[in-house]
């Protein structure tokens, strides 16, 4: 199974792209709704949280994971790619969805090399739009500068988006208020962003009022497509890995916390009724 990491069920947007783009593998979502929101905790909370859930992810038979989560991603992965893999898991991989959506922003294809492929946006501004732990992270200045080092990066951290998205208030005239919050400074700006990257995977489930807000010239991006786009990209290129995944189309969902909350706030985003199973993860274990 490729197995799909999120803090809570934002990262069921990325999945929703992934099973259309890639509908013959299997999956193992698993959010850790519990905990979340992660985008107000330390680093060491995030790493430590994504440790766990990535171990149970190998454990239920996943050779690949994808942390659907840009807060994970930008905390966690670079040490569990660098330190974790290698010292326990050196056959396994684990990919994040922070440089993928750099290269989009910047307008490069899937696949290309930089340096070599020039990206379609040298110039100008782009923002992002994520958690406070992604935007303190500075990951996404990180990898635009070294994909396209002229290009202007304007971030905002967006902290009580996640806890709106989780509450369901996605929509209405107290939802836009705290859209405007941070929507509002970004575009009043001297040097607004030509393009807008929605950098949590909660954040596409605020899109119509993000969309009514935002300057209609203005290209926002959100992550399901890209990153599905650019995971058949690496798969391709990564045969040795895409040979091990399974494909029988078989879908598993699993949570922290309560499965019926879990599945009535998921059912909407994959369109379709979901079997959610409960998991607990280590640091309960313990306790138990
Ligand atoms: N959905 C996650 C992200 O993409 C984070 C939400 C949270 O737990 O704060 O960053």
């Amino acid at each position: 199974m490729i197995g799909v990491f999120d803090s809570g069920f934002g990262g069921l947007t990325v999945l929703r792209a992934l099973v259309t783009r890639l509908p013959r593998y299997d999956y193992f979502y698993l959010g850790d709704s519990a905990r979340a929101p992660y985008g107000s905790r330390s680093l060491q909370d995030v790493h430590g949280f994504t440790r766990e859930a990535v171990e149970l992810l190998f454990e239920v038979g996943c050779p690949l994971v994808l942390l659907a989560c840009n807060t994970a991603s930008a905390q966690a992965l670079r040490t569990l790619q660098q330190r974790h893999l290698p010292a326990h898991r050196p056959d396994r991989r684990i990919l994040g969805v922070v440089r993928p959506s750099a290269e989009a922003l910047a307008g490069l294809p899937p696949g290309a090399i930089p340096g070599v492929t020039e990206p379609s946006l040298t110039s100008g501004t782009v923002g992002v739009l994520g958690t406070a732990g992604t935007i303190a992270s500075g990951s996404y200045a990180l990898e635009l500068a070294k994909l396209a080092p002229r290009l202007r990066l304007v971030q905002q951290a967006c902290p009580l988006w996640v806890p709106l998205v989780e509450a369901g208030e996605t929509r209405g005239p107290g939802v836009d208020f705290f859209l405007r919050k941070y929507l509002d400074p970004l575009f009043a700006r001297p040097d607004p962003p030509s393009r807008l990257l929605l950098g949590c995977t909660h954040y596409p489930l605020l899109w119509s009022g993000i969309r009514a807000i935002v300057p209609a010239a203005v290209e926002i991006l959100a992550q399901g497509e890209l990153v599905a786009e650019r995971l058949a990209d690496w798969l391709a290129r990564h045969p040795e890995m895409e040979r091990r995944l399974s494909r029988q189309a078989k879908r598993r969902y699993a949570t922290t916390d309560d499965p019926s909350w879990f599945a009535a706030r998921g059912e909407p985003i994959m369109g379709t009724a979901l079997a959610v199973e409960r998991v607990r993860l280590p640091l309960w274990r313990a306790a138990d």
